[in-house]
């Protein structure tokens, strides 16, 4: 067996040092080897993923032993062996000695600085052998024992962590021999030895995961609820990126995470001189530099006991702090610390001078006194809550299946409110006369009375308007002024004759239309840029002449549009209307349209991550305004990256909305199958059966977050290997649990990860192929806005044509044509 190995070993150090000649390129270390110090000799595990060698922390001399990644070009070192005793030269030399110890040895004194002992006798080892697995994991075992399998490491790194949790490592005890591994930060960044801050698994009745400062609690995420830790709502089982377990059983307890795809990195570091404490990071290969995913603690209501015993910690209120119900301030309102007390003390005697009242959307108090039986349930769990005098709250222990029984002992502190349904429920032993009869059912009455009375509201509010509307146009064909009542959001047009401009006025504007002033075609004609003689700046587009619509028809739309009037919508002034020749005059907008930034190689730069995400929720709120808040409720049937319009500070305005409405019947009228709008942002039951609704305009919506995230344009987009189209892309990026992959070059730099993954979740709930199954645009803002976790999207539609068909579609040029397209031929009249 021996030899076996020694010739394994000598083979592979031949391959390997022709690769590399600074170190020794071996993975592992056997009998009378030794690396040293003065040699810069190194361990380079089978992969070249990790490296073992000596260091110092940049600016000291110090030398240590330590683990990094070998294969990134910033030096991230995950491990250190001798953190508290470094030794002050380079005559460092790590071994086996004869007993199975590693020692790592100053050499000129011969001082063991560090070492680490098998857990079994020497005797019992053929070939003790020291390796570095891709891992990062640093095992001592027996030569002829499995690499693979933990049970036959003698000693392993991954049980002695310092300041950095890696896929594969456990935080948390092993029961049977009291052992626990728990992350202790760096002193300080040029400093290993450890420091105040650490993070591991508090062992109680119902284990927590906690972070200490010293030995204080420091900041608590919570006890294991069965899916995650009770204070980590934003922990969620389907991410996309690793996954993550928690072991509570008789002999270990313990949380571990796995990367879903292994090539990636990422690590989770307590780190004493960062004010955020504790983050995980995942590598970034683009940028090449470490991103933070997540904090702890988050926002100061996640410091342990902020809030004191009784007191419910909420983000965004002032004071953060505020009692439960049913209890009051204890001391100065100032010093929350002192927590809250009951308005009326329950006595034990009388059983029924207590009950229960439930507190939704909470993390769970500190565990550290509770009682937990998985096999009871709620009811059962609450008449031994009931019957023991000391217990003060009860809940489930699992919420994945509603199950178990979880009872506190004495104070609860250490609470915090979650919106956006984080949280879990808390029932809290109250005196009888607080619980208020039955608060819950009350509760249910007044939100029916009140949803019955808001469905009256409505129906008055619509009976109004459809009068209103009626009366409106009567107005107009009379020839009369217009009263337009304000309904909060829209434009009071006063004086309709300031809508309509002069021929002549315009022309000036715009030089003659000089094709110096044209800044482009769109959808319904050429577009030029004029300046009004008060120095006002507009954009005029002079539709396409061929128009049949009548000029009352016309100007009646006008002034319905001129009173849409939202931040994120182009402004329309007025129009112009001279024989047979209709302009539309818009506001000015001076940073042009958003695909002339994304898709261009240089000016995407202009734009990053938050300007991109303020674009996405800007565009997001004005579709949403179009779709359900304007009183018109319009479907825009053109949503595109060219239809979004910059303003100087790049917020975005969408325009010609209300077009394919009004005057996308010019169009039709030539070719009554056409249907108005782009191909690649046409959802499929529009772009093949012309049936459209909101939700076709959620699904071009859906394409331009991808097209945003991506910097890739849908239509015409080809991918080099697959022939695959944009939707179909961040499709299998998603379903490979990569799909921070599809993020555009220009924006790399963002290190709000979980916002561009959240963006890329909701472009592809967006672009699912039953209409039925994409959100309403009131639901995306919600998501976009929110951190609550988001339903799975299913199989989206793959279009991949990429023609125009509109008034401009004999400008759009035909991509190179591939056998998998949808032509145009399959939309011909049917
Ligand atoms: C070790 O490596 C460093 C940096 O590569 C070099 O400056 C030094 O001379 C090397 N020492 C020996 C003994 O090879
Ligand atoms: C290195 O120097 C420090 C401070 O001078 C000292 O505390 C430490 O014991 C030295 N280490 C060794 C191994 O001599
Ligand atoms: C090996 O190192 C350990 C730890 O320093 C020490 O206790 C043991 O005596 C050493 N064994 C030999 C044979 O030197
Ligand atoms: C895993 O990630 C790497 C690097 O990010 C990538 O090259 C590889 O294709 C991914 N593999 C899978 C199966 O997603
Ligand atoms: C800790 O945070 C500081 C300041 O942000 C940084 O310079 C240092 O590199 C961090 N240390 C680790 C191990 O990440
Ligand atoms: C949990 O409750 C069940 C049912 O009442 C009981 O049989 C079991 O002994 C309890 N377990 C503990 C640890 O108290
Ligand atoms: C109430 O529960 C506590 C904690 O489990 C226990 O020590 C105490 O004996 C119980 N009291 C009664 C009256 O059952």
């Amino acid at each position: 067996m021996g030899i076996l190995s020694f010739t394994a070993f000598f083979i592979t150090t031949i391959v390997l040092l022709s690769l590399s000649d600074s170190s020794i390129a071996v993975d592992t270390i056997f009998g009378t080897q030794t690396i040293t110090d003065s040699e810069n000799s190194t361990l380079v595990s089978k992969y070249g993923k990790f490296e073992l060698g000596f260091f110092s922390p940049p600016g000291r001399n110090s030398r240590y032993v330590g683990i990094w990644y070998k294969d990134i070009p910033v030096k991230t070192v995950v491990w250190v062996a001798n953190r508290k005793n470094p030794i002050n030269d380079s005559s460092g030399t790590l071994k086996i000695n004869r007993t199975g110890h590693i020692v790592f040895l100053e050499q000129s004194t011969s001082t063991v600085v560090w070492s680490a002992k098998p857990n079994k006798p020497i005797e019992q080892i053929s070939t003790p052998i020291l390796q570095l697995l891709d891992t990062g994991n640093l095992v001592l075992r027996d030569g002829k024992d499995d690499e693979n399998s933990e049970e036959s490491y003698l000693w392993q790194s991954f049980d002695c962590p310092t300041d950095t949790l890696l896929p594969g490592m456990k935080l948390g005890w092993d029961l049977r021999t009291g052992f626990e591994r728990r992350i202790v930060s760096w002193k300080s960044s040029d400093d290993p030895y450890p420091g105040d801050f650490s993070w591991g698994i508090a062992l109680c009745n119902y284990p927590e995961s906690m972070m200490w400062v010293g030995s204080e609690k420091y900041c608590r995420n919570g006890p294991w609820n069965g899916i995650r830790f009770s204070g980590s709502p934003e922990l969620k089982p389907e991410n996309p990126l690793f996954s993550y377990e928690f072991v509570s059983s008789k002999y270990e307890v313990y949380y571990i995470f796995h990367l879903r795809n292994e090539s990636e990195k990422s690590r989770v570091v307590v780190n004493q001189s960062n004010g955020n404490v504790r983050n995980r990071f995942f590598w970034n290969s683009e940028a090449r530099r470490w991103d933070v995913f997540t904090t702890v603690p988050r926002d100061n209501c996640d410091r342990y006991g902020l809030c004191g015993p009784y007191g419910n910690c909420i983000i965004g209120e002032s004071p953060a702090c505020q009692c439960l119900k049913g209890f009051k301030p204890k001391g100065n309102l100032m010093e929350w610390s002192q927590g809250c007390v009951r308005n009326k003390q329950f006595s034990c005697q009388d059983k029924d001078s207590s009950g229960f009242v439930r507190f939704k959307g909470l993390k769970l108090p500190d565990a550290t006194y509770t009682w937990v039986n998985a096999s009871l349930n709620l009811k059962e769990c609450r008449a031994k809550c009931l019957s023991n005098c000391s217990c003060t709250a009860y809940t489930n222990s699992d919420i994945k299946g509603g199950s178990g029984c979880v009872m506190w002992f004495g104070d609860l502190i250490d609470i915090r409110q979650f919106q956006d349904g984080g949280g879990q429920d808390l029932h809290v032993r109250m005196h009888a006369s607080e619980i208020g009869g039955n608060s819950e059912r009350m509760v249910e009455k007044v939100v029916v009375v009140i949803v019955v009375v808001l469905i009256i509201l409505c129906g008055l509010v619509l009976l109004a308007h459809r009068i209103r509307k009626v009366k409106t146009r009567k107005g107009l064909e009379e020839g009369t002024s217009v009263l337009i009542i304000n309904q909060n959001y829209e434009r009071e047009v006063e004086d309709i004759q300031m809508l309509f401009f002069d021929l002549e006025k315009i022309v000036k504007a715009t030089n003659n239309f000089s094709s110096s002033n044209k800044l482009g075609e769109g959808g319904f004609g050429p577009v030029y840029k004029g300046t009004l003689e008060d120095g006002q700046e507009i954009a005029v587009k002079r539709l396409s002449k061929s128009s049949l619509q009548g000029v009352n028809e016309f100007k009646n739309e006008v002034i319905l549009i001129a009173k849409l009037q939202h931040r994120n919508l182009v402004k329309l002034l007025g129009c112009c209307i001279q024989g047979d020749e209709k302009m539309l005059v818009y506001e000015y907008m001076p940073n042009h349209s958003l695909d002339s930034f994304i898709f261009d190689k240089t000016k995407c730069k202009q734009i990053d991550w938050s300007k991109r995400f303020n674009i996405i929720c800007g565009v997001a709120r004005g579709l949403l305004y179009l779709h359900q808040d304007s009183r018109l409720r319009i479907i825009h049937r053109d949503l595109k990256a060219s239809n979004i319009l910059l303003d100087s500070k790049m917020n975005p305005k969408i325009s010609d909305f209300g077009m394919a409405r009004t005057f996308g019947g010019d169009q039709s009228v030539g070719n009554t199958n056409r249907v108005v709008g782009t191909y690649g942002y046409m959802a499929p039951e529009y772009a093949v059966d012309g049936l459209f609704s909101v939700k076709s305009d959620v699904f071009s919506f859906g394409i331009l977050l991808l097209e945003i995230i991506s910097g890739k344009r849908n239509r015409g987009f080809y991918h080099q290997e697959n022939n695959l189209n944009l939707i179909a892309q961040a499709w299998r990026l998603w379903k490979e649990g990569r799909p921070l992959e599809l993020i555009s070059p220009c924006s790399k730099d963002s290190n709000n990860l979980s916002e561009v993954l959240r963006c890329i979740h909701v472009s592809l709930l967006c672009v699912q192929e039953h209409p039925e199954d994409r959100p309403s645009m009131s639901y995306v803002v919600v998501m976009l806005g929110s951190e609550s976790s988001l339903p799975q999207p299913k199989q989206p539609a793959f279009s991949s044509s990429k023609d125009t068909v509109s008034a401009d579609s004999s400008s759009s040029k035909h991509g190179s044509s591939s056998t998998n397209e949808i032509t145009l031929t399959d939309l011909g009249p049917r």
